[in-house]
């Protein structure tokens, strides 16, 4: 094989990539995640990210706090949650600790009540539980090419409003309503609404993906019950199993997902069995729906 040829195969090819679901997901070996990693094989993680939506790095306990942010900052801007308060010693970190009440176990995009929402989640694992406790992703991109023709016409045309608050107490069903009401009060300590496009056009693969998730509150111009069904139609697309990817966590294990096309929830199956992940999000841009037009913050700023 000539030179020219190995020259424009893509970076990524230099990462030994292993895919784990058929439309999303790859775990990549070989590689020690830190803050000191060379600028080739962090384009390369780059370019797999948006290429697989998520991506496993397994056995990555030498990480701490510090350097999972100095990683982070390799990636992008690392930027704290917009109310809840970062880690102790943290400038960026987020800890979801399931005996507190973190379970975050209905189907989401990271902070889509604000405009410009990350753009990627990197998720530690600090304390896996023994059995349970996976997370699985959606690919948003295959369930918008999973639509009709005359469905993609009609999503392409809705707006959704997204707010952070939202009903807590109906998903979580192994915590103390106590519990739940102070993580509520944390979370939604400023109540953001922000209007997204339902189709997101990826700002860096061109791909249109469904921007929804259980943020939403409604879809602009219709009723709430309108609202409901024109949802549940959507994001039943983005949950079929043939767009998802499950993930089966061993404490030290690392996820980056792209959050601009993907989906999450965590399976809340592990009952009272500590489970305890760590997070740092990277600044995202405004998303752009197909006709050009951008998402707006109507409320929170
Ligand atoms: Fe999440």
């Amino acid at each position: 094989m000539s030179n020219a040829v190995l020259a424009v195969q893509p970076i990524a090819q230099a990462l030994d990539i292993h895919p784990v679901a058929g439309r999303i997901g790859a775990e990549i070996r070989g590689i020690k995640l830190s803050g000191g990693l060379d600028a080739a094989t962090v384009e390369a993680i780059q370019q797999a990210l948006v290429q697989y939506k998520v991506i496993f790095f397994r056995e990555q306990a030498h990480l701490d706090d510090q350097s999972q942010e100095a990683f982070a900052h390799l990636l992008g801007e690392p930027i704290a949650h917009p109310t809840v308060p970062v880690r102790d010693g943290t400038r960026f970190l987020m800890e979801l600790d399931g005996t507190r009440g973190q379970r975050a176990n209905s189907w989401h995009t990271d902070v889509t009540f604000v405009d410009a929402y990350p753009k990627a989640s990197i998720l530690r694992s600090v304390l896996a539980p023994k059995s349970g406790g996976d997370t699985v992703w959606a690919n948003t991109s295959s369930a918008y090419n999973d639509l009709s023709i005359e469905l993609r016409a009609l999503a392409d045309t809705l707006w959704a409003v997204h707010s952070n608050e939202y009903d807590y107490a109906a998903r979580k069903p192994d915590v103390s309503l106590e519990k739940l009401e102070e993580y509520r009060q944390v979370f939604t300590s400023t109540v953001y609404e922000t209007e997204h496009p339902v189709v997101r056009v990826h700002p860096v693969s061109g791909e249109k993906t469904l921007l929804l998730g259980h943020f939403v509150k409604r879809l602009k111009g219709y009723s709430l019950a309108d609202s409901a069904q024109l949802f549940n139609l959507l994001q039943g697309y983005v949950t079929r199993l043939e767009n998802t990817v499950r993930w089966r966590w061993s404490t030290g294990d690392v996820a980056i997902w792209d959050n601009r096309a993907t989906q999450h929830y965590a399976v809340d199956d592990y009952g009272t069995q500590e489970r305890i992940v760590r997070r740092v999000t990277l600044k995202g841009d405004v998303p752009v729906g197909v006709q050009g037009q951008r998402s707006q913050t109507i409320k929170g700023l």
